[in-house]
């Protein structure tokens, strides 16, 4: 494709639900590099329009943002009706597992009856090219690692399920209605942030997942992590798991959408590196490349963990020429360049410089 505004020309908008959210942002500024206009929807629940002026400022072009739930029918019509839409990058959801379990129908609400909403405008609308942000969970308790992609499924809590029963409606969907296209992408543990320092992971409240909570330590907000476990069966008794460079994840998005563009039907791919990480690893690699300490307490294990998890992400490359190139050091240096110019995110409403 080489220069982007010709690229631009040539190509119809990718709708981006979700797109103001941690992978959903990272991904419109790949997207905007690569010469693809964009529009996102989002409802704001889990996210700050902050993000996607951020993310005009260093790509310099727009990435214009109409506040919405992929629920609202009537705004999706419109929506589809107005702009010239030709594909569709599927973040929007919730994704805390705790809350999923204390709010299971909030989850099924959101993400399989918001998903089910969102087909049927986009089918009306003639808009078939759909790719949605699976998660490894869908894996529940792996019998084996590496987990290829015909591993055994079986989610172990409600927000697992809900993307498990979307990849499910997806499939049959495809199998319905050949012209769909549609790619299922199954992310492993996203992490690290922009290298501008400008976007990046912007948890509400307590962290759930590990390197936000990290980050906050390394930056002072929080005192030291709770390491959830130090007997599980690993090589430090620490939890194992497939940390994946978020912007090596918008890159995969990128792949899967050129390939939804050239070809019908359905596939799932895990986006994941190969390579598992234990929780001291990683405490151990953000102290390297923050330069301050990570103070940490062995605590219980946390209900629900399991004890490691990693891809095997030769499908990827065959399937979508891509693989991950980032590693640890990077996903820490990069978490660490935005926690420390923005400890408190978003909030901190003036850019830094
Ligand atoms: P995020 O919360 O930062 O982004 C999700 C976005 O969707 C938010 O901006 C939120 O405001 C928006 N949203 C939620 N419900 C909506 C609705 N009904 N209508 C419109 N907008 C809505 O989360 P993220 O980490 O960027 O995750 C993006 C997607 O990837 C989610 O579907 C998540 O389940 C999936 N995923 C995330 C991870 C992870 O560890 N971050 C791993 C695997 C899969
Ligand atoms: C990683 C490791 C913890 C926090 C979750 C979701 C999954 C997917 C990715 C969306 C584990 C340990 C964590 C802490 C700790 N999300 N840990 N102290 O559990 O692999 O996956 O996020 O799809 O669905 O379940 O990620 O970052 O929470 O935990 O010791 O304060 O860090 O026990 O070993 P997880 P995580």
């Amino acid at each position: 494709m080489g220069d982007g505004r010709q690229a631009a020309q040539a190509r119809a908008t990718v709708l981006v639900t979700g797109g103001a959210g941690y992978i959903g942002s990272h991904t419109v500024l790949a997207l905007l590099q690569a010469g693809w206009p964009v529009l996102v929807l989002d409802n704001l629940c889990n996210a700050s329009a902050e993000s996607l002026r951020r993310v005009e400022r260093i790509a310099g072009r727009p990435a214009p943002l109409v506040v919405g739930d992929i629920r609202d029918e009537a705004l999706l019509d419109d929506l589809l009706a107005r702009h010239q839409i030709g594909s569709v990058l599927h973040f929007a959801g919730l994704k805390a597992v705790g809350e999923s379990v204390a709010r299971p129908l909030d989850y099924y609400a959101n993400n399989v009856a918001g998903t089910g909403v969102l087909l049927r405008c986009l089918g009306r609308a003639g808009v078939r090219r759909f790719v949605f942000s699976s998660s490894a969970t869908v894996y529940g308790d792996p019998e084996t690692v590496p987990l290829h992609e015909e591993a055994r499924t079986g989610p172990t809590n409600p927000y697992g399920r809900s993307k498990w029963m979307v990849e499910m409606m997806l499939e049959d969907l495809a199998a319905a209605e050949p012209d769909w296209a549609v790619g299922i992408l199954r992310y492993f543990n996203p992490v690290g942030a922009h290298e501008s320092g400008l976007i990046g992971e912007d948890p509400a409240g307590i962290p759930n997942n590990l390197m936000p909570f990290v980050a906050q330590v390394a930056v002072g907000r929080r005192e030291h992590l709770g390491v959830f476990g130090g007997d599980w069966p690993t090589a430090d008794g620490t939890g194992v798991r497939d940390y994946i460079h978020v912007v090596d994840l918008a890159r995969g998005h990128l792949a899967a959408l050129e390939r939804v563009h050239a070809h019908a039907g359905a596939f799932t791919v895990n986006l994941g590196t190969g390579k598992g990480f234990s929780v001291l690893e990683m405490v151990h690699a953000f102290e390297r490349a923050s330069g301050r300490p990570v103070p940490y307490r062995v605590v219980e294990r946390r209900a629900g963990d399991i004890a490691e998890c990693w891809a095997d992400p030769r499908r990827a490359l065959e399937l979508l020429g891509w693989r991950a190139e980032l590693g640890i050091e990077r996903m820490c240096e990069d978490a660490w360049r935005w926690q420390s110019r923005n400890p408190d995110g978003y909030r901190g409403a003036t850019a830094p410089g």
